[in-house]
């Protein structure tokens, strides 16, 4: 199923670089903040704390983190080459 709305589940091969934490990173294309962030290599040796996530529909807001400056659903946010990601265990203010 390829309609609006969905994401393909496989991982294509692509990458994108974002900004985790002040880290740049190599994350899938085509994913959202949240997946990027739990897919971040950084993930498996503790360098990035992924937040807090329960529904992934946009509706619990636990996973809330800050893009490009703004605060945002990562769940519901597609991941875009250039984004500045802050996770919550180093938000400053
Ligand atoms: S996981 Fe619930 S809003 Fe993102």
């Amino acid at each position: 199923m390829s309609g609006q709305g969905f994401r393909p589940v496989r991982d294509s091969g692509e990458r994108i670089m974002v900004a985790i934490d002040g880290v740049e990173h190599e994350v899938p294309v085509g994913m959202s903040v949240l997946a990027a962030l739990l897919c971040a290599d950084a993930v498996a040796d503790g360098r990035v704390i992924p937040p807090d996530w329960f529904c992934g529909i946009g509706q619990c807001q636990r996973c809330r983190v800050r893009i490009n400056g703004r605060e945002a659903a990562a769940c519901q946010t597609p991941a875009r080459p250039g984004d500045v990601i802050e996770t919550r265990e180093n938000w400053s203010g």
